[in-house]
């Protein structure tokens, strides 16, 4: 069975892609990849708040301490000691391109349309084949209204498709108030991807310290539910490519989002779980289950369950909340549990 596939004009050899993480921190972490089966690769993350870090003349920025750059300097330990900075970033990014033969995909993670705006450049120069914006914004400034962090979004995207001619993919937040107008806009304006969407590491507390506990966790295969219901709704009525991320733990996740109409699927936390070599049970386990179904090519199988396609797209609005409510069996009546028993 064919599984090639073009993700923002890249053709490459099947849908499944490796995602931004520190498997991507080293060139050898790049080529285990690779030689594993990844049919791309996403880069780990360069962030704003390194760039500022770097550059002198963003010193001000450090010194006023906004209430978002505290925010966001917490978003990933390995922050502060795997990341060397931009320029090891764009010299890992240009051996990447030379040590392999599959599409490098730069990252860039930041909220503000500022001078970090300038690596996406430097990224292309490097040779990568794309780039995606991690535009990880948490609106904890309780004025700031919804334009304004939607327009964040617009500049940051006008900002990068002005400075370079490689695509752009733009991994989102499923928290918008109208997340599908918001995909819809984004299209519009010219991103060549969208990547939904990015996942939250909102803290927990740490009850015996009474502190803060900040720590990145891995996903669960329950998490595709939200990037399968807007991947399935956004189907068909955009122009740009579907990347679908989170929750990828077996081939029935990458199923179940192709038949919602993804384009490719990334993968993180499956490979820091079970390591790089999982990629090719992922591809093998996918080919062999669209094989078995009598499915040739991917296009025959995209979007077969996007909301365009299905019999009943109410089963993606209201009245299948309704549904799924109903449906659920209370097992303090249905016997299942005894509901007199004492507790
Ligand atoms: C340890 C770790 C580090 C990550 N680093 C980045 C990063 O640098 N930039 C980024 O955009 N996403 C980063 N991510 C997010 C992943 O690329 C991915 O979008 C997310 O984990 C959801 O996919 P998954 O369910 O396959 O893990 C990271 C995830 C993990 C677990």
């Amino acid at each position: 069975m064919d599984l090639s596939t073009d993700y923002m004009g890249l053709k490459i050899k099947h849908p499944i892609i490796a995602s931004s993480s520190p498997l991507s921190e080293t060139l050898d972490g790049i080529k285990t990849l690779e030689d594993c089966g990844a049919s791309a690769i996403v880069m780990y993350s360069l962030f704003e708040e390194q760039i500022r870090r770097e550059n002198e003349a963003f010193d001000f920025f450090l010194e006023s301490g906004t209430e978002s750059f505290a925010e966001s300097i917490n978003y990933f330990p390995h922050i502060d000691t795997a990341h060397k900075g931009p320029d090891r970033y764009l010299n890992l990014i240009r051996k990447a391109v030379e040590a392999t033969e599959i599409p490098i995909i730069g990252s860039l993670n930041g909220i503000t349309n500022a001078g970090w705006i300038d690596y996406a450049k430097q990224i292309q120069e490097a040779g990568a084949s794309a780039l995606e914006l991690n535009i990880y914004f948490i609106p904890t400034d309780l004025d700031m209204q919804t334009a304004d962090v939607e327009q964040c979004y617009f500049d940051i995207l006008k900002a990068v498709k002005d400075a370079v001619s490689i695509p752009v993919a733009i991994k989102l937040s499923p928290f918008f108030s109208a997340t599908g107008n918001m995909a819809k806009r984004l299209d519009e304006a010219g991103a060549d991807g969208l990547v939904l969407f990015n996942r939250f590491y909102q803290p927990d507390f740490d009850l015996d310290n009474l502190k803060i506990d900040l720590h990145a966790d891995l996903s669960t295969a329950a998490e595709i539910r939200v990037p399968l219901l807007w991947i399935a709704v956004l189907y068909g009525r955009i122009k740009a490519s579907l990347a679908a991320s989170r929750g990828i733990h077996s081939s029935t996740e990458v199923i179940k989002y192709l038949l919602a109409g993804a384009d490719v699927v990334t993968v993180a936390s499956a490979l820091m779980k079970n390591g790089p070599h999982y990629l090719n049970v992922l591809v093998n386990e996918t080919q062999h289950w669209l094989t078995a179904r009598g499915y040739h090519s991917l296009s025959e199988v995209r979007g077969v369950m996007s909301r365009q396609n299905v019999k009943d797209p109410s089963a993606f609005e209201r009245v299948n909340y309704i549904k799924v409510l109903e449906s659920f069996e209370n097992p303090f009546t249905s016997g299942i549990v005894n509901s007199n028993r004492a507790v």
